[in-house]
Order: C-alpha cells, then structure tokens, then sequence
C-alpha cells in the first residue's frame, strides 16, 4: 500500500513511518512526504532516507484553503498514494479533504482521546493530575480529533512532570503506535 505522510515539522513519526515501513513484512511502504511548511526539518531526512519528498506552502493560497488542499490531493494522487497518514501536520483540514480521502486518512494525537483533543495536550493532563497519558492513532473525520480510534499507547505521568517531560514519553510511545497501526490498517485494506 502506498501511503504518503503529511508533515509540517521535525517529522519523528514520519521517520518511524518510514523505517517500520522498509521492513519486508510491513505491507505498506511511504512513498511520498508531502509538507506545507518549505523547510520543514522533516523533508531532509525524508530525502536522506531516500522518500520522495514535495512541499506546497500553504501561503500563495491566502484564505483559500481548500485551493491549497487541491493542490495537495493533485500531488497525492499524482504520486498514487492510497493512504494519507496525517504526522504533525498543522493545518485543520476543510471537509472538501476530509471527504475526499474519508476512510484512508490516519492521525496521531498526543493524547488519551476524547481527552485533551486540540493543542497543549501535556500542559492539560498534568494540571488535571492525571495518572497516565498516551498518544491515540484516529481515521480523520470532519471534527477536529474526533475520528473513530485505531490504536492508543499509554505511558505514566510522573509526579515531577513537565510537560516537555511528558511529550518526550509520549513521542516515544508515539513512534511504536503509529507504525504498528498502520501496518494492521494497510494488511486490513489489503484484506479488503
Ligand atoms: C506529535 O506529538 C503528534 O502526536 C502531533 O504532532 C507531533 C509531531 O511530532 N500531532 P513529529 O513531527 O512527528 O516529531
């Protein structure tokens, strides 16, 4: 299965994606990643591990968001990708896109959802004192962080957390989930 990940930043689940996806017995490989943001740490180490990599800023578009998100869906399909797994890509998406890859469009959310969807997820389980956070992997549906839930990883929070500290466990955690779950969602398709 082709998949094409969407970064906006340093791109760890991207790498993650990756390699995992390099393995023999993955069942899907990252053929393309795609970044809205031109310098976006993300693409060189794209490109150093040999993926083909497009940046389409979204600043020509102005307010058009969805002529942006055209431009997007055009060097997907042009690349023949499949599934679309959303890594740190910070653009809320229109429901032209949304629909348009409905049912082939993962997200990772560094959160327990339908806890602290949105930003500053770490910050907000530590104020609330919670016991546990995690990071949950989502098909990508119209509401913001609300798709229905492929897989979740949960690590402890510790009684000296900052949220930096916090993301960091969780970013690790990250980096198992995400591949584990798309290669499950891929072999699933591929079933289909
Ligand atoms: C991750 O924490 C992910 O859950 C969130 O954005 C962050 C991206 O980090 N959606 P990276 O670019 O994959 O390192």
């Amino acid at each position: 299965v082709r998949v094409a990940v969407l970064i906006s930043g340093t791109g760890s689940n991207m790498a993650a994606l990756i390699d995992a996806g390099q393995a023999a017995d993955s069942g899907y490989e990252v053929s393309l990643v795609l970044s809205n943001i031109e310098d976006a740490g993300g693409l060189a180490i794209a490109s150093a591990k040999g993926v083909a990599t497009v940046s389409i800023p979204h600043k020509p578009f102005g307010k058009d968001r969805e002529a942006h998100e055209r431009a997007v869906d055009e060097a997907l399909r042009a690349a023949g990708v499949e599934v679309v797994a959303l890594a740190g890509y910070m653009r809320i998406l229109t429901p032209w896109l949304v629909r348009a890859w409905e049912g082939r469009m993962l997200n990772i959310h560094p959160s327990l959802l339908p806890l602290y969807p949105g930003l500053d997820t770490h910050a907000r389980a530590i104020a609330a004192g919670d016991a546990e956070a995690g990071c949950t992997v989502h098909l990508v549906t119209e509401g913001v962080d609300e798709g229905p839930i492929l897989g979740q990883a949960r690590v402890p929070v510790l009684g000296d957390d900052t949220p930096a500290a916090l993301a960091e466990r969780v970013k690790t955690a990250e980096h198992g989930l995400y591949p584990q779950v798309l290669t499950s969602f891929c072999k699933g398709l591929a079933r289909a």
